[in-house]
């Protein structure tokens, strides 16, 4: 599907009104909490990226601006996370504090390491992700889906733009399976109508995976993520 301007913001917004939405599988606790454990997975992989030599300086300005706007919320999510699993908050909150600080302060070492340090208390639970045991409808469906709903955005990244669409079959190769299940945990949002919650359910994001996982850019572009 080909779509500019005014078509990309149309396949965008039918893609919210069709598909079903995941949040009657997850309560708003467990929906944030979930959100917790993956944004802390992203956060750790736009740093690596942003101190990346040969990353562009434009890019790097957005990495900058995404992390920035994942701290503004991480509080309040991990808060949820530690709720869910029965932690101690005030613990996490100092941890969170120090990670807020280290960012304003450009200090990427003490970030990284209290990133990974919260990464290892808040792991994302990939258990739901049912790869074991895709059904061969479940990927079709997933396919579909791509098809429709994310290609036109994300076959050909434009790397004018500080925060490009990436190709999803070339981001799923780059990193670890977990970033990339945040990734599409994070980086997928619905509609006010479903509180901007991303649609997509679990089976449908494990599709996915296993098909970008398993299939060569039916696009191939020479713009990487880490460019
Ligand atoms: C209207 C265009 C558009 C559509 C449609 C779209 N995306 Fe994206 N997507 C983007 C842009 C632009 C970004 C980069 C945003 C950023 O870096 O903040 C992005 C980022 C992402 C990311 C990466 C987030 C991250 O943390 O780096 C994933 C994963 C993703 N999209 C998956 C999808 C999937 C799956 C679909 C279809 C269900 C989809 N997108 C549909 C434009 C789109």
């Amino acid at each position: 599907m080909r779509c500019k301007l005014l078509g990309k913001v149309i396949c965008s917004l039918s893609l919210f009104l069709i598909i079903p939405i995941n949040a009657k599988e997850l309560n708003s606790l467990q929906y944030d909490a979930r959100l917790c454990s993956a944004q802390l997975l992203v956060i750790r992989g736009d740093l690596s990226r942003l101190q990346l030599d040969d990353t562009k300086h434009h890019h790097k300005t957005g990495l900058k601006q995404r992390i920035a706007g994942a701290l503004g919320t991480l509080a309040w999510l991990c808060k949820q996370n530690s709720f869910e699993k029965d932690l101690d908050f005030a613990i996490y909150k100092k941890q969170i504090e120090n990670i807020q600080y280290s960012f304003e302060t450009e200090k990427w070492q003490i970030l990284n390491t209290e990133l990974t340090a919260l990464v290892s208390k808040m792991p994302l639970n990939e258990d739901t992700f049912n790869f074991k045991q895709l059904s061969k409808n479940t990927l079709d469906t997933s396919i579909s889906i791509y098809k429709h709903y994310c290609k036109a955005c994300h076959d050909k990244p434009s790397s004018e733009s500080k925060t490009p669409a990436y190709s999803l079959f070339e981001m799923v190769k780059q990193m670890p399976r977990n970033e990339f299940l945040a990734r599409m945990i994070v980086g997928v949002h619905g509609t006010p109508k479903i509180a901007l919650r991303n649609p997509l359910t679990d089976d449908d994001i494990a599709g996915m995976t296993y098909y970008f996982e398993n299939t060569a850019s039916d696009n191939p572009t020479k713009e990487k993520i880490k460019g």
